[in-house]
Order: C-alpha cells, then structure tokens, then sequence
C-alpha cells in the first residue's frame, strides 16, 4: 500500500461527506490534493457545491478540476473544511503548515462549521512537536520577531531549540501567500501547546502558528490492513 493510495483513502471517506448545496472549505498539501481530485470527478458528474481554497496552489487546483470557487467575503460562513494535517495527537490538536499555507488554513477551517483532517496514519503522533512548528512572521521588523520567538519558546520549556528560516525549493526565504516570512521550531517535543499558541500570538510579529488547537472535529486517518487501506 503506496503512501499515495492512503491520501486517496482517506480523502474518499472525506468526500462521503460532502453534500449538494454544501460550501467547502478546501485544504493544502498532497493529501488535500488528493481530495480535490475526487471531489472534480464528483463536480464533473453534477455535484453543485462552492469551495474556497485555503492557498494559491489549491485555487490553481481547483480550478483546474472546474470546481466552483468563491471567497470568504463572499461566503464568511462555510458548512465544512477538509484539510490535511503534518501532526495529530489524541485530541484532535494538530500541527500543520509544512505546505506552508497555515494563515489562510486557519482563517478558513475557523469559518466552517466542521474540520475534517485527512492524512496518512503515519501522522498520528502521542506527543506534538517532532515536526518542525511553523510560524508565519511579518517581514517588517523580522530580527526582531525572531528574538522574540525565541524567547516565548524559551519561556514554554523550549530553550535553545533551533529556529530556522524556511526556503523555497530555489534556496530563497520563502514567502508565504500572505508575503510572510516562516520560522521553523525545532522542538522535538511541545509538552503544552496551549501555552506555547498563547505565547507566540502575544509576539506582535507572530500573524499566525501551526499549533490548530480545539479546530478539528473529526480526522481520518489512513492505514495498510493487508493489502487495503483502513480509514480509522
Ligand atoms: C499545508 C498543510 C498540509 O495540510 C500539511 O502540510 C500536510 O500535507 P500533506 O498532506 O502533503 O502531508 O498544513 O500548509
């Protein structure tokens, strides 16, 4: 059972949830992706729903699929999100912005109604933190930002964890589609991640983390039983 056969697992238990009418919050990154090609088939076939795309590479991918977009002045209120997730733990906390796009995913899995996380089970963790946390920081004012990152890191038990800047695949300071900058956290391991949330968004440059805490209502993870995949 290949990776991408779990991605497409679990993005078709997803998609049994999606229902004519319904105005779709649509997620970033390959799971995601692999949710959108689903969900073209099903709009090719006459499912009548409307999407807004959590990122650029998601509207482009949508669009591609003849899904019908809008945006969130357009729709402030959505009926449910499906977006995948870098790390879930036991309580449906998550970390997620590896694909870069936390600002706008938060923003849009917080209008709807319903979270759905979609993912390979491999992403199911005890504790959060062994993937790198991403911050998305204003670039004005970025030194400065950064010290103070590391100081709230400092004061959640995180001290003299590394903090990196994140390129693009061209080896430049990736720019996020907000035209932010991203810091990676090292951490390891984030033993309370509600303090740590609190005192990163009490940075002034801090615009948004990937800590997703009390959002996802529900999550369907893939994995290999035998030769089929289980969603759990
Ligand atoms: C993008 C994200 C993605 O949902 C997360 O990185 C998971 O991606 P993938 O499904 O490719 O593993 O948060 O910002």
């Amino acid at each position: 059972m290949s990776a991408p056969d779990l991605r497409r697992a679990a993005a078709a238990r997803a998609l049994e949830l999606v229902e004519p009418g319904m105005r779709l919050g649509i997620g970033t990154g390959s799971t995601a992706a692999a949710f959108i090609a689903l969900l073209g088939d099903r709009v090719r076939a006459g499912l009548d729903v409307i999407g807004v795309p959590t990122s650029e590479a998601t509207r482009i991918a949508c669009e591609r699929e003849g899904i019908r977009l809008a945006t969130l002045e357009e729709l402030p209120e959505l009926d449910l999100t499906i977006d995948g997730a870098d790390e879930v733990d036991a309580n449906l906390r998550l970390i997620k912005g590896g694909g870069a796009a936390l600002l706008r995913e938060k923003i849009v899995a917080m209008a709807s109604r319903r979270m759905v996380v979609i993912a390979d089970a491999a992403k199911r963790v005890e504790t959060l933190g062994a993937f790198p946390l991403p911050i998305e920081v204003n670039v004005f004012g970025f030194g400065a930002t950064w010290r103070a990152v590391e100081k709230a890191l400092a004061e959640s038990g995180c001290a003299g964890k590394p903090l990196t800047r994140r390129l693009d695949a061209a080896g430049e300071p990736l720019l996020t589609d907000g035209g932010h900058a991203l810091l990676d956290a090292h951490l390891g391991a984030i033993p309370d991640p509600e303090g740590l949330s609190a005192r990163l968004w009490a940075v002034p440059g801090v615009v948004e983390h990937g800590l997703f805490l009390g959002i996802a209502d529900t999550a369907y993870l893939a994995e290999a039983s035998g030769s089929e995949a289980r969603v759990i």
